[in-house]
């Protein structure tokens, strides 16, 4: 029976659930694949830790030269996270002829290209799985089961962090601090939650997604990034009451005009499936111009979720001897030709403190109507505060920059101030 062996740096949630994995299914894979999968070292400063898991004293290293050095390590998977020092660890083993898998979506957004190109020059594998979407297989759909299709777009909700807030404030009419305090004392958002809630975890694994979607390198610096923190618990009640669910989406559109990347809250139709991922799952829509719509849907983070997309490239790599990479143009910057589109057109609903007398919604729409907006829908809301009622328009579809100099000329007339503005997607 053949044998791998495997090294993992950093016993963290997703390195200690691939341990756990390897060692439960050891026998299961044995007989599966006639591989037996030995977790030969592993790089974790916690003694207790690795104590924890079980782990023999002799397999804990501390330094990276240790497992490059070590010819019973054949697959290193790196769960540390973060640039540094991930980024040399990747690089040492690779060169050291070491297949790689990792869960890092900030390194492999980065910096795919170099650690591509290693990878290839010392004819190792590079799996990155669990960098996206946890446990959601949607790497691998793109990379190979999608391959024949263009991909039009993809729509996702692709933090769980940010879902589980945002059903909290739905569901119980909870504000975004109370929910985000809740949340990080139940230990699912960090202590310090900033990657998460502003948006930028959703963008490195956007950028991924975008990249191997449309075939060519989509920066991370490209894509339009906002978070939910400014958003208010009176917009997501009005929202439902309109038929509507907020969540922080992730879009990645390839159109006429270009690539379109975005990561910012919208209102959806409760009718879309994507309104049903709750609480902090994820889930992944994407249209291909053959297949249509397909949604991946799952557990987006955790020990176990994420090991498993870990240990399906491990399985992958040990049963796939010719490394194949990736399906996209890999550079550092994106392709010369590539154009990406800025000024993105959406719906959007806007909502207004404005006064309650005649003629004022129909100043309001005037001025909407010079930068060719169209109102779709109109509702007044009940709560009044200092003598203004709430207005909520729904628009047809604009473009941004339209809306943001409407809503600054509305500002600027005296008669409503915009308190709000959501994208909405149709
Ligand atoms: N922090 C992420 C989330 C999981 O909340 O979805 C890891 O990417």
């Amino acid at each position: 029976m053949e044998k791998v062996g495997i090294a993992i740096l950093g016993l963290g949630v997703v390195g200690g659930g691939t341990y756990e994995i390897l060692v439960e299914h050891r026998q299961f894979y044995k007989k599966n694949h006639n591989i037996d999968f030995v977790v030969e070292s592993v790089l974790e400063r916690s003694r207790e830790r690795a104590a924890a898991l079980g782990i023999e004293e002799s397999k804990i290293v501390s330094n990276i030269a240790e497992i490059c050095s070590n010819p019973e390590v054949d697959i290193v998977v790196e769960c540390i996270g973060g640039i540094e020092p991930a980024k040399s660890f990747v690089l040492a083993a690779l060169k050291s002829g070491k297949s790689v898998v990792t869960s890092n979506k900030e390194l492999f957004c980065k910096y795919s290209h170099e650690l591509e190109r290693v990878a290839k020059k010392n004819n190792c594998g590079l799996f990155f799985e669990a960098s996206c979407v946890g446990g959601v297989p949607v790497i691998r759909a793109l990379l190979d089961n999608l391959q024949g299709n263009k991909i039009l777009s993809l729509t996702g909700i692709i933090n769980g962090t940010t879902n589980y807030i945002l059903t909290k404030m739905a569901e119980e009419g909870s504000s975004y601090l109370d929910v985000l305090k809740e949340a990080q004392s139940l230990g699912y958002a960090e202590a310090d939650p900033t990657s998460d809630v502003e948006g930028f975890d959703a963008a490195y694994k956007l950028s991924i997604l975008s990249s191997l979607s449309f075939h060519t390198k989509v920066p991370f610096t490209e894509i339009y990034r906002e978070g939910i923190t400014n958003i208010d618990a009176v917009d997501i009640t009005y929202a439902k009451q309109l038929g509507y669910t907020a969540k922080l989406l992730a879009i990645g559109k390839n159109g006429e005009n270009g690539i379109e990347v975005r990561v910012h809250p919208a209102l959806i139709k409760t009718t879309h499936p994507l309104a049903s991922v709750r609480d902090s799952y994820n889930a992944v829509y994407i249209t291909g111009d053959s297949v249509e719509d397909v949604m991946l849907y799952g557990r987006g983070a955790g020990a176990k979720p994420t090991g498993s997309a870990i240990v399906g490239d491990i399985i992958y790599c040990a049963t796939h001897p010719s490394h194949t990479y990736s399906t996209f143009k890999n550079t550092e910057k994106a392709d010369s030709v590539t154009k990406f589109v800025k000024n993105f057109e959406s719906e959007y609903y806007i909502r207004l403190a404005a006064e309650d007398k005649a003629g004022v919604l129909s100043k309001i729409t005037a001025l909407l109507g010079k930068h060719g907006i169209s109102v779709a829908q109109v509702v007044q809301g009940e709560e009044r505060a200092e003598g203004k009622a709430p207005l909520i328009l729904i628009t047809h579809l604009t473009k941004e920059n339209n809306i943001k100099k409407a809503i600054a000329e509305v500002n600027a007339t005296g008669i409503a101030e915009v308190s709000s503005f959501l994208r909405v997607v149709s």
